[in-house]
């Protein structure tokens, strides 16, 4: 069924897993996701950045688009439809009118006030439909829809505040990682993860999961994480399946037959990343 994330980031807080945001780009993509949920019988998070639900034709379009993909697979884990990213409170304003069961409020650039009041916004809008938000604070480095910034660590302070006064349902607290691929190993900071969580008891949200060794995937959901979000990953992924293609099939101009691959290809990674992060079986 589609439903907000508020159940399934509380249990995976409390035992220790993490849900996968994996964000969708078109069709193919949404079908290979919730076929790899089903397989490993996991909850699962559909991200739509606000560039990506542009791409796809709107808001509505992708409401219906995995509502009728989840009725024709016969998905019955838990899946919700969240918004990456939202920019303004009008966009998720928006996006949860359409039907979405989740929105980012990222109002890390402002001022914290201001962050908070935002945030405090959507949320009372949010809860009235029974939907969830999540808040940012603190920077993640590279790129996040366009915009590019340097890594930014969380305050201590405005993480509780923000999740005190604005009651939001999870914390993207940004402790050194990265949209993107990594250069070199992440340097991510791991007690200031364990004090935040500490803290909000919030169930917090690591953005740029893609290109994490497994080990610090393990420490952050160890210090807190129950939501780590993969876009990059299925990305490169699906590329490489698809230039592979072209590469040795010369002959090929069957639309199918050139993506089809890629698609193989995220049910493989969102598979593995499933077993990594401890939410396969949990449906
Ligand atoms: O909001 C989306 C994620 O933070 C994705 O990060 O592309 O590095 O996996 P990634
Ligand atoms: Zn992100």
């Amino acid at each position: 069924p589609l439903v907000s994330m508020t159940d399934m980031l509380n249990k995976a807080f409390q035992n220790q897993y993490a849900v996968g945001q994996y964000n969708i780009n078109n069709l193919e993509w949404t079908q290979a996701i919730l076929q790899a949920a089903e397989e490993e019988q996991s909850p699962v998070i559909l991200g739509v950045s606000e560039g990506a639900a542009k791409y796809m034709g709107g808001f509505n379009l992708i409401v219906k688009m995995v509502e009728a993909l989840m009725e024709s697979q016969g998905t019955t884990v838990p899946v919700a439809i969240h918004l990456d990213h939202g920019q303004s409170i009008e966009n998720c304003k928006k996006a949860l009118d359409a039907g979405f069961t989740s929105v980012m409020i990222d109002g890390s650039h402002h001022p914290i006030d201001e962050n908070i009041e935002m945030t405090k916004a959507v949320v009372e809008y949010a809860h009235a439909k029974g939907a969830s938000v999540e808040a940012e604070v603190g920077t993640v480095g590279g790129e996040e829809d366009g915009v590019i910034g340097g890594v930014n660590y969380a305050d201590l302070d405005e993480c509780v505040r923000i999740t005190h006064e604005a009651k939001a349902d999870a914390l993207a607290a940004a402790l050194g990682s990265v949209h993107g691929p990594y250069q070199g190993e992440p340097k991510l900071g791991f007690k200031e993860m364990e004090e935040i969580a500490n803290a909000t008891k919030t169930p917090l949200v690591l953005h740029g999961g893609s290109g994490i060794p497994t080990e610090s995937v393990k420490k952050a959901i160890r210090f807190g994480h129950a939501k780590i979000n993969v876009n990059t990953e299925c990305q490169i992924e699906w590329t490489k399946a698809v230039r592979e293609k072209l590469a040795t099939d010369d002959k090929v101009y069957d639309p199918r037959k050139v993506i089809g691959p890629g698609k193989e290809a995220i049910v493989r990674v969102v598979k593995g990343k499933m077993q990594e992060f401890g939410s396969s079986n949990r449906a």
